[in-house]
């Protein structure tokens, strides 16, 4: 077998280094392993403010197989809980709404916006049973940027350490100011980690994507590795993102469509966040996308995707337009990645080698999941 025997042994030279071994895109074990190493361990986007924007707003969601509950207390702290009651793991709460405490739906146990348990019924002769120690168990959660983020991993190191750089360059879009528009779910024949890979580069961009290389300068594209955090030696946990950007093509001489942004603009750039390890943020100068990558078996993978416009363009064409675009793009990359998913499993096919020039975001990336998956 071509490349460095040891599948978790990912060079820091990129000019040296290969790519992951395709037996880590189909392997069952594999799958569990990373819902523990990666997905129970680093901080992942679970929703949007908006869902719990008042005292006692909730919704209920599920992270690395975990039924977990949001709730806005009446003091306007955002805490998170597993929705498992503290009696016999009955459901504490369901779907989402707005509740001055919670009902367990098998014997009624009610617990407050805070997660303590506020009556038992009948429990009168159970032996040293005290109700503060029954309080739904906590979670850790934080807020950025009008998202919500939970970890499952009680000593994850906080949001905002892990997000680097990150807020500084990605705040400078008016994303507090959007509104969800759209919300479109894509079921794909393919690991999560080649929908990733995809993602991290622009190199195919002229073979794939012939409408969105019109508007990029492709020759201006940077990819932008931001690792810190990474010390490699598996004793601190590594964070890390990946900013792809390129500026904005205005109208050319001899376009026989007319293009999406009619002006060229040095300061007017599409960021594409890519942020340890399944979430992106795409950002340009009228409209945010949320991509939320979630895996759901070895080769089955949800794409879910969020379209955030000011609310006041959310009824104009140009609004439409821009959901329709990236939908464009979302199949054509959704028809690569699950031919190259089939091909991954090809007998004559184990590791690649990557682009220096091209592939430094999927170094970056098969980097951070080494590292993760090696502790
Ligand atoms: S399981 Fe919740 S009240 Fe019994
Ligand atoms: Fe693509």
């Amino acid at each position: 077998m071509a490349g460095p025997k040891d599948h978790f042994q990912i060079d820091p030279d990129i000019a040296r280094a290969w790519t992951l071994p395709s037996a880590l895109y189909s392997d069952a074990n594999i799958f569990a392993q990373e819902q523990e190493k990666i997905f129970s361990r680093t901080w992942q986007l679970v929703g949007h403010a908006s869902q719990v924007a008042a005292p006692g707003d909730f919704f209920t969601t599920e992270l690395a197989g975990e039924p977990l509950l949001f709730a806005r207390g009446g003091d306007s702290k955002l805490r998170g809980f597993y929705n498992v009651c503290r009696h016999r793991a009955g459901p504490p709460a369901e779907g989402c709404g707005s509740r001055k405490l919670f009902r367990c739906g098998y014997h009624g146990w009610t617990y407050g916006l805070d997660g303590a348990l506020i009556s038992a019924t009948e429990v009168e002769g159970v032996e040293g049973f005290h109700a503060e120690d029954f309080a739904l168990a906590p979670v850790r959660t934080e807020e950025w940027f009008n998202l919500v983020f939970a970890n499952l991993d009680p000593e994850a190191r906080p949001l905002r350490e892990c997000l680097c750089e990150l807020p500084k360059q990605a705040e400078k879009f008016p994303f507090a100011n959007m509104k969800l528009f759209e919300r479109r779910t894509y079921d794909m024949k393919c690991n999560w980690k080649t929908y990733v890979d995809n993602y991290l580069e622009g190199y195919h961009l002229p073979s794939v994507h012939p409408g969105l290389n019109r508007e990029l300068d492709y020759n201006a594209y940077v990819v932008e590795p931001h690792l810190e955090g990474f010390d490699g030696n598996g004793h601190q946990r590594c964070y890390g993102y990946v900013r792809q950007f390129s500026p904005i093509r205005g109208a050319q001489s001899g376009d026989a469509t007319p293009r999406r942004y009619q002006e060229t603009r040095e300061d007017l750039t599409t960021d594409y966040f890519w942020i340890f390890p399944n979430w992106m943020l795409n950002c340009y100068p009228d409209n945010v996308s949320l991509n939320i990558v979630l895996p759901v078996g070895p080769e089955r993978t949800l794409a879910i995707f969020e379209w955030y416009l000011p609310e006041k363009d959310h009824a104009t064409p140009a609004a439409k337009a821009s959901v329709e675009f990236s939908e464009q793009i979302q199949i054509e990359d959704v028809a690569i990645c699950e031919a190259v998913q089939k091909n991954l499993r090809s007998r004559s096919y184990s590791r690649g080698r990557f682009s220096v020039k091209q592939e430094k975001g999927v170094h970056a990336f098969h980097r951070m999941y080494a590292e993760h998956m090696s502790r």
